[in-house]
């Protein structure tokens, strides 16, 4: 067996979502460089066009679709569409999130208490925008998937959760913690009823990136300096570095894996002793 091909996505048939920008669009050019037909969706229309052009101008089989991945009706459409197309659906990468906003302490490594950020006072808003994208949407993007890969008796899902479903972080809402670990834990349930059907679903929690979420405040220096404080490797990665774990769910090479959450952040999530 030449283990390389056990790596190789040629001629399968992947949907990213959130795939205009940072993890997911590291996700969409790791598959389409090992030869899928990549499907990008995002709510970002300029990104998308942009980075869809800049793929196929690489040669890459590369398309896209404006979406919001809450919304149902046009994820499901979004999905058959993909799977109509192609004739075929094997991997898909439930990635797209947000920033949550801030939790009840600053990022830093003294954590200083914030009182307008305490649990008392949070809105119901900005909790149910944070469920609805990580957790109920994670469940379209999988139900969607399902649909398509069960009947074939193949296919690979992987969602992006993070270390906030592993280790609360206090710098980050809470709903964070909350809708990333319902999607972890909705990853194992899902791996055990579509595992009969050899149809895999596991999850990368990350760590600290550099990508553009919340405004790309990570690019920051000094912010990159707080998180880096918190990370036992001593700094933030870069969406190239998830590159290597995301082909290997999507492929072959993980073909008896399934359930599991994989953290890639440095050692941010290991409960270290405090002495
Ligand atoms: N960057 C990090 O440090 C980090 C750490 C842990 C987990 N994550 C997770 O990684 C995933 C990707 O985030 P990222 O850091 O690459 O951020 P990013 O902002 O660079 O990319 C996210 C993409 O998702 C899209 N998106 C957001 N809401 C959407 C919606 N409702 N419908 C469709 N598209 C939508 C955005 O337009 C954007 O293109 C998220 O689930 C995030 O929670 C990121």
């Amino acid at each position: 067996m030449n283990l390389a091909d056990t790596f190789s996505v040629a001629g399968r048939a992947a949907i990213v979502t959130g795939g205009a920008s940072g993890l997911g669009l590291a996700f969409a050019e790791v598959l389409a460089a090992h030869g899928a037909s990549v499907t990008l969706l995002d709510m970002d229309a300029a990104a998308l066009e942009r980075e869809v052009t800049r793929l196929v101008a690489e040669g890459h089989d590369v398309q896209g679709a404006q979406l919001d991945v809450t919304d149902r009706a046009a994820l499901d459409a979004a999905f058959d569409a993909v799977a109509g197309r192609q004739g075929r659906l094997d991997i898909v990468f439930a990635n797209a999130g947000i920033d949550p906003g801030p939790g009840f302490a600053t990022l830093s490594p003294a954590g200083e208490r914030v009182d307008a950020h305490r649990i008392e006072a949070a809105e119901d808003a900005p909790w149910l925008k944070v469920v609805d994208l990580s957790l109920n949407a994670v469940f379209y993007s999988i139900r969607a998937a399902a649909r398509h890969m069960r009947p074939r008796g193949t296919g690979s899902i992987v969602v992006t959760t993070s270390v906030s479903a592993l280790r609360p972080a206090p710098a980050l809402n809470a709903s964070y913690a909350a809708a990333k670990s319902g999607a972890a834990q909705l990853v194992r349930a899902a791996a055990i009823e579509l595992a009969q059907d050899n149809v895999r679903v596991n999850a990368i929690a990350p760590g600290p990136f550099v990508t553009n979420i919340g405004q790309g405040h990570i690019r920051d220096p000094e912010v990159q300096k707080r998180f880096a404080a918190g990370v036992p490797m001593g700094r933030v990665a870069l969406p190239d570095e998830v590159k290597p774990l995301a082909l290997y769910l999507a492929s072959d090479a993980s073909s008896f894996v399934t359930g599991q959450q994989i953290a890639i952040d440095g050692g941010a999530s290991l409960p270290a002793a405090r002495f």
